[in-house]
């Protein structure tokens, strides 16, 4: 259970009804231990009957009556929010920021001196609780703060805390991953497709392999290659598919996508 009073969200689109629900459902707090803002009356009407918290409309009432402040709104929200919540925020508070591309710097000089920020990638997975969010700190971030973010975000998913530095790269892979996962995941469907196969089980057993094969990864240790090579017998299939990846380029492709991924990041971290 989280070692706060009140956990206050501002902005409960997809990502913060996502993260509210996955505490929620690990239990890592009650729903007397949050409150919810939002600038949706519709919004705030279906959360607070389907998740039973308390929502407010004014960001400042939440501000003064929390001590960690969930900051899911979109990045070009992110000033009039600090704008909004200026004079309730105090260096005892915390506030964590799920916006991409936007810096602890950036947070650090529309709030008060001193108050700590983290900043977090989540992703869309945590949707489902398979998230992966990767965390940073800002300068007058302590390892405690660290500590209850972490608590939180392990509710949907994985974690992971890296420089701010490596953020830009963080975006390009787990943020922006899931929509290259599916990409992918459409275009075997399709050659199932093509083949003859029905769309839902061409899908379903692109997805599983997917899936699968992630997690294959995950729980041997072992490198992809290694379990790329396990699948792959001297003049069989898989090498016939392999070669034919290979002709078009299609690890240099996925490796180019990223890099572009993370130059189109550093271009909107510019907005200090
Ligand atoms: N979805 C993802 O894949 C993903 C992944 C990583 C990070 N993120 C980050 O998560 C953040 C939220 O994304 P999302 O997809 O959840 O967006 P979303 O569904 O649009 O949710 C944002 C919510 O915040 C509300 N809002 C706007 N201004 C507000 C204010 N001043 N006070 C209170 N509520 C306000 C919005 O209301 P209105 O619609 O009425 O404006 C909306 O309901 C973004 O910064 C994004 O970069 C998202």
């Amino acid at each position: 259970m989280l070692d706060i009073k009140k956990l206050g969200v501002i902005g409960l689109g997809k990502m913060g009804q996502a993260i509210v629900a996955g505490m929620l459902k690990k239990q890592v707090i009650t729903p007397n231990q949050l409150m919810g803002c939002d600038a949706s009356e519709d919004i705030r009407n279906r959360v607070s009957e389907s998740l039973g918290i308390q929502m407010v409309s004014d960001a400042k009432k939440l501000a003064s009556a929390c001590d960690v402040l969930l900051l899911a709104v979109k990045p070009h929200h992110i000033k009039m929010v600090c704008d909004d919540i200026y004079d309730s925020v105090h260096p005892n508070q915390l506030v964590i920021s799920v916006a991409a591309a936007i810096s602890t710097a950036y947070m650090e000089k529309r709030l008060p001196k001193d108050v700590p920020v983290i900043r977090v990638m989540p992703n869309t997975p945590a949707l489902i609780n398979q998230g992966m969010s990767v965390l940073c700190q800002g300068k007058s971030v302590r390892k405690h703060h660290m500590a209850l973010a972490m608590e939180m975000f392990e509710a949907v998913g994985e974690t992971a805390s890296v420089d701010e530095k490596m953020m830009d790269a963080v975006t390009a892979i787990s943020g922006s991953g899931p929509a290259y996962m599916f990409l992918m995941l459409e275009a075997m469907a399709d050659a199932g497709l093509k083949m003859g196969l029905p769309k839902p089980l061409a899908t379903q057993l692109a997805a599983q392999t997917m899936l699968g094969s992630a997690k294959l990864v995950m729980e041997s240790g072992e490198m992809p290659v290694k379990l790329k090579d396990d699948v792959t017998t001297p003049a069989g299939t898989t090498i016939e598919g392999l070669v034919e990846f290979e002709n078009n380029g299609f690890r240099s492709t996925v490796i180019n996508a990223v890099l572009k991924a993370k130059e189109r990041s550093e271009q909107l971290s510019q907005n200090d």
